[in-house]
C-alpha cells in the first residue's frame, strides 16, 4: 500500500497546488506516484498538462460512484506519475457526498483500491474545510501543510489542527502531520525570517529544514503545464523542492532511501541529480 500524503491549508494561495506537484514531480523521479486533484479549481490537473473535459472519469465521479478510482486514473507526460483529475464538477460535491452513507469515507475506499499500485499518493486539497476536505483527511496517512511565509501565516492554523484534532478521535485516528513546508520565502525581508522563527517555535521539527523561496519560474510552470522538476530543474524552486522530497522520504522510508551521491539514475530531463536508492526489482 502507498503511504497517502494530502497537501492542505484552508487558506487560499499558500502553495498547496504548487507544493502538491512540485513534490509528487520530484518523488516520481524514482517511486511510483498518483496525485489526486481535489480542487475543483483543478489547477493540480492543468499543473501537470492535462486538459479534463465535464462528463469525463474525474475525482466527482469517484466520489458519487459513476467511475472507480481505476476508471479515472490517467497517466500523465512525466513518467511514474498517473492523476486523478479534476472538474469543476467537484464544486457541489459537498452536496452530493452529503446524501450518501459513510459520507466521510468514500475517497478513503476509493484510494484504497488503487493504493497497491503506487509508493506515494499526494492529494491536493481545495481551500476550504467542507466535506470534501474531510474526505481528504480520511483518507490520509499524514499532512502536509504549506505556510506562506507573510504576517498571518498561522491564521487560521489553531482552526486546521483543531479540525485534525477531531478527524484523530473519530474518522482517522493515526492521522499526522509529515512536515509543515514555509513557502514563497522572500530572506532579504526580516519579517519573513521572523515568521520562519515563529513557525518553528510553533511547530518544532515538523517544520521542513528547506524552505520554498519565492521563484518566478515556480509561478511560470503551470501555463506551460509542467511540474517545476521538468520546467527548469536547475531553479531555485526545483532544487527546494527536490531537497523537501528526500526529506519527506527519508521520513517514510528512513535514511536508507537516499544515496547521497551526484552519481545516479537521473531524472528522465537528464538534469536532476538522482538520489533515490533504485526500488529493488525497478
Ligand atoms: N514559491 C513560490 N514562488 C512564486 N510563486 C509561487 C510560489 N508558490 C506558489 N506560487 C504561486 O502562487 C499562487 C498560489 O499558489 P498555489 O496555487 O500553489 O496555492 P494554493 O494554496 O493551491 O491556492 P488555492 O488555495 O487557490 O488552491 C500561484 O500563482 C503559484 O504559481
Ligand atoms: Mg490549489
Amino acid at each position: 500500500m502507498a503511504r497517502h500524503w494530502a497537501v492542505v491549508n484552508q487558506k487560499g494561495g499558500v502553495g498547496k497546488t504548487t507544493t502538491a506537484i512540485s513534490l509528487a514531480a520530484a518523488l516520481a523521479i524514482h517511486r511510483r506516484v498518483l496525485l489526486v486533484d481535489t480542487d475543483p479549481q483543478g489547477n493540480a490537473t492543468s499543473g501537470v498538462g492535462v486538459v479534463r473535459r465535464v462528463g469525463e472519469p474525474d475525482t466527482y465521479r469517484v466520489l458519487t460512484g459513476d467511475a472507480t478510482a481505476l476508471d479515472a486514473i490517467i497517466p500523465t507526460a512525466i513518467g511514474n506519475l498517473d492523476l486523478i483529475p479534476a472538474t469543476i464538477d467537484l464544486a457541489s460535491a459537498d452536496l452530493a457526498l452529503y446524501e450518501l452513507p459513510d459520507r466521510e469515507r468514500i475517497l478513503r475506499k476509493a484510494l484504497d483500491s488503487v493504493s497497491h499500485r503506487y509508493d506515494y499518493i499526494i492529494i491536493d486539497a481545495p481551500p476550504s474545510l467542507g466535506l470534501l476536505t474531510i474526505n481528504v483527511l480520511a483518507a490520509a496517512d499524514e499532512v502536509i501543510i504549506p505556510m506562506q511565509c507573510e504576517y498571518f501565516a498561522l491564521e487560521g492554523i489553531s482552526q486546521l489542527l483543531e479540525i485534525l484534532k477531531r478527524i484523530r478521535s473519530g474518522i482517522n485516528p493515526d492521522l499526522s502531520i509529515a512536515r509543515v513546508i514555509l513557502t514563497m520565502f522572500d530572506g532579504r525581508t526580516n519579517h519573513a525570517n521572523q515568521i520562519l522563527n515563529e513557525v518553528r517555535s510553533f511547530f518544532g521539527d515538523k517544520v521542513s529544514n528547506t524552505v520554498v523561496p519565492r521563484n518566478i519560474k515556480l509561478s511560470e510552470a503551470p501555463s506551460y503545464g509542467q511540474p517545476i522538476t521538468v520546467y527548469d530543474p536547475r531553479s531555485k524552486g526545483a532544487v527546494a523542492y527536490t531537497e523537501i522530497a528526500k526529506e519527506l522520504l527519508t521520513h517514510a522510508e528512513g535514511r536508507d532511501a537516499i544515496i547521497d551521491t551526484e552519481e545516479g539514475v537521473g531524472s528522465r530531463a537528464g538534469r536532476t541529480t538522482a538520489w533515490w536508492r533504485k526500488r529493488p526489482g525497478s
